[in-house]
């Protein structure tokens, strides 16, 4: 697919079939970030491969990290030590992906009398970078943004602990603190407004880091040395999302998505479609590499309206848009409240969610923290939805496209390889098994 291209998902009159999704991204990006600070070889298998998880391939290698790449999904990084980075010639560009920015400077925060510049795509470059830079300065580096974005200086310092409440709750900024704090004199502790994925401490305790969890915060002290060996990436419930959502709203699916990453703190979309009457079972619960897993099995299921509320919004951050998509379809107005960091996402995604909904013909309002969404049990009309670069955006007008009438047109469809390259072939082979397959029962 060529830049800006556009697609057309039409409607299907049914889901049905089996699949599973590529490797998480946010556990991928940290699987190669901290393998490059590990001592020795770091074996990652069920690797995410997306634009963004390549940009952290690219930016450890310009680290001086040595990443071999075996089929598809399996990488072999071989770290050198906490203190092994070295300099590159030249800016470190982390293209589209947030969590490789806001990760990678927590890192060379650590790396003193070391300089390094960061920089990325413009979405990246719009999104706020202060929010760590702020804590990292407090921790002794020497941090420049450029007015509060990239392309941000770091000068890595000899670091202390400190105390750091989140003023947004931030995994991502959460992750830059702890990971500085494998570096710093003393103890450093987050505290969360509400409990944010927990990837960075699931890997460092496992990598044998000395690290202290606590519901809500989370305690890093000075590393000697970390060691990961092994460690496998369960699939991205954020990837496998849109089809849950689809096989939701489509009357007569029936779908089983296995292998998924079930991480409480990711699984918020879960709760609230339950809430909303979904008919969605877990199975197979088991642990895939440091993560709670399982399978999924999706049958459609009329819904009716929720309100999510603060609380709730980090652990379904991802698929807010989502969320809309199947308020659009549920009986009743739901509404979502203190979600303003949605706003700081790869589009402003308050106001992106809010137009795909009305090009499609439904009834959406956008608010300063969230949207309102008065929905009908039927599907929506269908229209055309612009990706505005945000993949997250282009998932769910293909969702849309599935679940409407008349289909929808998906400008800047391509922009889906940014976390899920595939996407779109596995949607139509998901389209066309389902027209010849009979569900296993009702
Ligand atoms: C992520 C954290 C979240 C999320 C992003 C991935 C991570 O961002 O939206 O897609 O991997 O830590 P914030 O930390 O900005 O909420």
């Amino acid at each position: 697919m060529s830049a800006g291209a556009a697609l057309v998902v039409e409607a299907t009159p049914r889901l049905i079939g089996h699949l599973a999704v590529p490797g998480d991204k946010s556990i991928s990006h940290r699987a190669v970030l901290i393998g490059a600070i590990c001592d020795g070889e770091t074996r990652i298998t069920g690797f995410g491969r997306s634009a963004d998880t390549e940009a952290t391939i690219a930016a450890v290698r310009a680290l001086g990290i040595e990443v071999y790449e075996h089929g598809a999904d399996t990488l072999r990084v071989f770290g050198k030590g906490l203190r092994g980075l070295t300099v590159p010639g030249r800016p470190i560009d982390c293209a589209n992906a947030g969590t490789l920015v806001r990760l990678i400077a927590g890192l060379l925060a650590g790396q003193d009398g070391n300089t390094f510049e960061l920089t990325g795509d413009e979405s990246l470059s719009r999104r706020p970078m202060e929010r760590i830079a702020e804590p990292l300065r407090r921790m002794g580096a020497t941090v420049e943004t450029t007015d509060g974005h990239l392309p941000l200086r770091i000068e890595g310092g000899a670091l202390h602990g400190i105390d750091y409440a989140l003023p947004v709750a931030s995994a991502q900024v959460k992750s830059a603190v702890l990971l500085a704090g494998l570096y710093a004199d003393g103890e450093s502790t987050v505290v969360e407004p509400a409990p944010t994925r927990d990837h960075t401490e699931r890997m460092l305790a496992a990598a044998g880091a000395p690290i202290t969890t606590r519901p809500t915060s989370v305690t890093v002290r000075r590393a000697e040395r970390l060691s990961l060996g092994e460690t496998e990436v369960p699939g991205d419930f954020s990837s496998a999302a849109p089809f849950v959502v689809a096989a939701t709203l489509v009357p007569g699916s029936e779908l089983h998505v296995h292998g998924v990453n079930l991480n409480p703190r990711r699984t918020g979309l879960l709760d609230i479609l339950e809430r909303m009457g979904a008919n969605v079972t877990v199975y197979n619960r088991r642990p895939i590499g440091d993560e709670p897993g399982g399978d999924l099995e999706i049958h459609s299921a009329p819904l009716v309206a929720t309100t999510v509320t603060t609380a709730e919004v980090p652990r379904a951050i991802d698929e807010l848009p989502l969320f809309a998509l199947a308020a659009a379809c549920a009986r009743g107005t739901s509404v979502l409240r203190g979600a303003k960091e949605l706003r700081a996402k790869e589009s402003d995604r308050i106001d992106a969610t809010v137009d795909a909904l009305r090009a499609i013909g439904v009834r959406a309002q956008g608010r300063d923290d969230g949207f309102a969404v008065t929905g009908v049990p039927a599907r929506p009309r269908g229209g055309r939805i612009a990706s505005r670069g945000d993949h997250r955006l282009a998932m769910l007008a293909a969702v849309a496209g599935l679940a409407s009438r008349d289909g929808v047109r998906i400008e800047g469809a391509d922009v889906v390889d940014v976390s899920f390259p595939g996407f779109f072939e596995m949607l139509e082979e998901l389209r066309r098994t389902s027209a010849v397959e009979q569900p296993d029962r009702y």
